[in-house]
């Protein structure tokens, strides 16, 4: 079976745009292939490496995070970056062969940099990210990396460094990686702007249900609809950009045909996605309770999982030590 490889920042709770722009798309992916999924957290301290101290919490909460949506342990692998340390000298060892203007180039770094005006992330770790983000992905020879749009240029980097890293030692000890792009449906944050914790406009999976119907009530609608007497434009409407995902062909048609005739009301609309949303919602936050009262210590119930990954990452270190003849 080709392996498939994917991993996450514990940076906070998820939401519903990493649901449907990853999350979906992992849990068929476990049917169909040997899955790695891990918690990136030496990837969040490159750019959060001044604290640290939420990084335990939020790993916790991120794998629970998975667990409630159906990632599920009997079908994939699930491990902790930090706690796997062979990456980190898998990493280190193709920071040797990789040219710095590769990562310069980087159109993450670029952009990254130029956003977080607030930080200082002239860091040698922020820059090196593809490198470390490479050595995640090759250790266990993953065919498969499902991304955004965003990390595309990352894969990218990740297969010209396994190119130079055969053409320099002679040898074929790697995989090269293919990203599987995840088509990822629009989905804004409640303002209208993309959906990001750091701008509170999102909705997260284990969000309490009577704050997300508060937060759909007040969520932004075509701004030229002030009155329910005036005709609106759906395609200018983040809350139709929801119904994209969430509702039925039918549905759609009924609130096109109704916004553009004034025959319903914006309420009237976000109570269908409401329903649709408690739907997705639900389920998931019932898993969730259970995963939380039977899990007590995230670490004991991960080993299995992390104990295979570092045994597998073990046997391609010695093959790579082997390589370079060290
Ligand atoms: N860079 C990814 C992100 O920010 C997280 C990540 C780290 C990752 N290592 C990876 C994703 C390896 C896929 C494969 O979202
Ligand atoms: Fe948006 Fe629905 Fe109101 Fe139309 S009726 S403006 S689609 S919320």
């Amino acid at each position: 079976m080709d392996k498939v490889l994917s991993g996450m920042r514990p940076t906070g709770r998820l939401h519903i745009g990493h649901y449907f722009g990853a999350l979906k798309n992992w849990i068929k992916l476990q049917e169909e292939y040997e899955c790695y999924y891990f918690v990136a957290d030496w990837h969040a301290l490159t750019t959060n490496y001044e604290d640290p101290e939420d990084i335990i919490e939020n790993r916790k909460q991120l794998v629970l995070d998975w667990l409630s949506v159906g990632i599920d342990p009997e079908k994939c692998t699930m491990f902790v970056q930090s706690h796997n340390i062979f990456h980190a000298e898998l990493s280190l060892l193709l920071s040797m062969i990789t040219p710095v203007s590769w990562l310069e180039r980087c159109p993450t770094y670029k952009e990254i940099k130029q956003e977080q005006t607030n930080k200082d992330l002239s860091n040698l770790g922020f820059l090196s990210y593809p490198v470390i983000q490479t050595a995640d992905i090759i250790m266990y020879g993953s065919k498969f990396v499902p991304v955004g749009e965003d990390q595309m240029a990352h894969i990218e980097i990740s297969r010209e460094i396994v190119r130079r890293f055969h053409h320099l030692y002679k040898c074929d000890v790697f995989t090269e990686p293919k990203g599987l792009l995840t088509e990822v449906p629009r989905l804004p944050g409640l303002d209208g702007r993309k959906m990001s914790k750091s701008y509170g406009n999102a909705i997260t999976l284990s969000e309490d249900l009577n704050e997300v119907e508060k937060k759909l009530k007040r969520m932004k609608t075509d701004t030229n609809r002030q009155r329910l007497t005036d005709c609106g434009n759906p395609e200018l409407c983040p809350v139709f950009d929801y119904h994209k995902v969430f509702s039925t062909e039918e549905e759609r048609a009924e609130i096109t045909e109704g916004c553009t005739t004034a025959g319903i009301g914006c309420m009237d609309c976000k109570m269908i996605l409401k329903k649709h949303m408690f739907e997705l919602l639900e389920p998931i936050q019932d898993r969730r309770k259970k995963f939380e009262t039977e899990i007590t210590d995230i670490n004991e119930f991960l080993k299995p999982m992390q104990t295979k990954a570092n045994a597998q990452s073990e046997a391609m270190m010695n093959k790579v030590r082997n390589a370079l003849k060290i």
